[in-house]
This record gives structure tokens, sequence and C-alpha cells, in this order.
């Protein structure tokens, strides 16, 4: 094995997908298999912690054995375990690194912890090389973020959301709307039938901040929709979802936009659950044509959680020797550096 060919088998269970993957120098993807409990979480409207542990250590050894199958390696092929250390549930994050553990110290292998959203971030990297410097932006259901980097595994923040994450506005929206978990699909759908009536308010901050708010965006979808009810006027969902979606869209493009060009940067790269959203993906594309800044966007089986992107982060980690030690713990409140 070539030093820039190591094989990465990655486990990721930060949050409701058990997932497991077998990555090839940082690149290339051998195998990608994840697990959903969608479905399961749904009966409640939005992800049970305890429930999700449950299920993490219930799916985990067949999604492992699953992922080194149709990666077609065996432990002996493999050079490193990678594992999502943080953010994340608690319990949910557990399950993922004792696995890791126990496989690291059986075969005798060197163990990776891995920030989650390095690896939103690194799941661009399966599909397309970084040019530095780069502007990342992150948006997902526990973040929303524009990260600058210089480097491969040099993150400096330069903006981020003082309350709601885009995809927590996103849930809690479709919630209102009675839509069912997870929303931002729902609302993504259901926005390209409706128009942007109500023109809700976009919140750019003070100016020149590269900082998000979207609770009171959140708080004006809910209160009209209160009034609505109170006055027993039909909801008109499209509209109500297409005009909250359109005041996301515009803050994100445009603060985006400005800061990639005041950083001077060669990329864009999109990162994270909401980067599924088609109007998203179309506005970004719309604003950077011409701008001479490559956008990347991930395909949507890279955009929400899986265990490709923590193997294609920990690559990076591994040519730096940057291991842990057998006494790795989860870290729901894991810092990125
Ligand atoms: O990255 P992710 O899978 O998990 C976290 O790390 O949080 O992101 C999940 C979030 C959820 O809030 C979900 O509603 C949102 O991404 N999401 C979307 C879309 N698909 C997933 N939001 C808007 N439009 C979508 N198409
Ligand atoms: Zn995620």
């Amino acid at each position: 094995m070539t030093e820039q060919n190591e094989i990465i088998l990655a486990i990721e269970t930060s949050c409701d997908e058990t997932a497991a993957a077998v990555v090839k120098g940082g690149t290339e993807l051998l195998s990608n298999v994840v697990a959903t409990q969608m479905d399961i979480h749904q009966k409640f409207g939005g992800v049970v912690p305890e429930v999700a542990s449950r299920h993490h250590i219930e799916q985990m050894t067949a999604v492992l054995e699953q992922a080194m199958d149709e990666a077609d390696v065996t432990f002996d092929d493999v050079d490193a375990v990678a594992v999502t250390q943080g953010p994340g549930l608690v319990g949910a994050l557990l399950v993922g690194v004792n696995a890791a553990k126990a496989i690291a110290y059986a075969h005798d292998l060197p163990l990776i912890g891995v920030h989650h959203i390095a690896g939103h971030i690194y799941a661009n990297r399966l599909e397309q090389p970084f040019e530095f410097p780069l502007l990342s932006l992150v948006v997902s259901g526990g973040h929303t973020e524009l990260i600058y980097m210089n480097d491969h595994g040099d993150y400096q923040l330069i903006g981020e959301t003082r309350d709601d994450a885009a995809g927590e506005a996103y849930d809690k929206v479709a919630k209102a709307l009675e839509l069912p978990y997870p929303g931002g699909p729902q609302i993504d759908q259901l926005a390209q039938s409706g128009e942007d009536t109500y023109q809700f308010p976009r919140s750019y901050l003070e100016e020149g901040s590269y900082d998000f708010s979207f609770s009171g965006l959140k708080t004006a979808v809910i209160n009209k929709l209160h009034q609505k009810r109170q006055k027993n006027e039909t909801i008109d969902s499209e509209n109500v979802a297409a005009s909250f979606q359109a005041s996301v869209i515009d803050v994100l493009v445009n603060k985006t936009y400005q800061a990639a060009l005041e950083h001077n940067v060669k990329q864009l790269i999109v990162a994270g659950g909401v980067s599924a959203n088609q109007s998203l993906r179309a506005r970004l594309q719309e604003k950077f044509e011409g701008s001479g800044i490559e956008l990347c966007i991930p395909p949507l089986y890279l955009c929400t959680d899986n265990a490709a992107m923590i193997g294609a982060a920990a690559s990076i980690q591994y040519h730096r020797g940057d291991f842990a030690g057998l006494d790795l713990n989860a870290n729901p409140g894991l810092m990125m550096d």
C-alpha cells in the first residue's frame, strides 16, 4: 500500500444515521453504507436520543460488515479506523466511538477521531480536489457556518448562527406547518409550487457581519400561522414554505457571496444536509456563475450524514499522524480547532 493510497474504514453515528464506509486515499469511495432511522423518529416528530442510540447498537455490526463486503476488503487491507468524535448526540456518538475502538484494538490499527463538520466539508473532496484558499458554507441541522480554509485541516470560522441553525429552522417551521420530520426536504418540495407572497424578514445583522440569525424568521412564520388559524383562514402551505425558504436562501446566498469575494477564494464548498435543497443549489449556481469562484456542491447522497465524508476528512489526519489513543471519548460539543 503506497502512502497516498491508504484504506480507511470510517464510522458515523452522531445523529440518526448508522453509517460505515471504506475510503481509499481520501478521495476514492470503495463503499458507503447508511442505515437511516428516519421512519422510526418520524413517529415522534424528531430524533429521540435514547431511541437513536439503541438503533445504532442494533445496526452497527451489520452496517460495518456490509461496508467491508461491498468494498471487498479485509481488516488486513485496512490502514486505519476513523470515527465521528463529535459534535452530536452523546449516546449516539458513543456507539460509533466504541465500535471504532474495538476494531482498532482487535486489529491493531491506528484510530482517528474526526469532527463531524470537517466530514461534511470533506465530502466534497470525494468529488473534486480542493484549491486553497477556499470558503465553505456549512448548513446542517446543528450548524450554519462560514469557514475559511488556507490549507487542508485548517479551519477558520468567519461567521456562524447566533441562534437556530438553518436546518433547525426548516425543521421547526415544518413542524408548525404540520409536516412530517425531517422538515427540510418537505419544505423544499412544497416551496416548488408556491410563491414568496409573505415577504418575511431577512436578517442580515450588522453591516459587515458574516453571522446568521434565523430565529426571528422562524417566529415570524409561526406567528403568521397562529393568526391564520385564529381567524380560521385556510393555510396556503406552499406559499408559506416558499416565503420562508426565500428568506433563508436570500441571506445565505448574499452573505456567502460577499464573504467569498472579500476573502478572494478560489472555491466555494457547500456542505451539510441543507445543501441538498434544490433552490439553494440553483441560487448559488446563478450567483457564482461568471464570478471566477468554482462552486462545489456534493451530490445528494453525500450532503446528508454518511461515513464516506468521515473517511475523506480522516485521510488528512492520517497523513499528519494525527491519531487518537484508545481513551478517545465522544465529545458532543467538540470544537473544530
Ligand atoms: O447534515 P445533516 O444530515 O445532519 C446534521 O448534521 O445536522 O442535516 C440534517 C438537516 C435537517 O435539518 C434537514 O431538515 C435538513 O438538513 N435538510 C434539508 C434538506 N434535506 C435535508 N433542508 C432543506 N432542504 C432539503 N432538501
Ligand atoms: Zn451532519
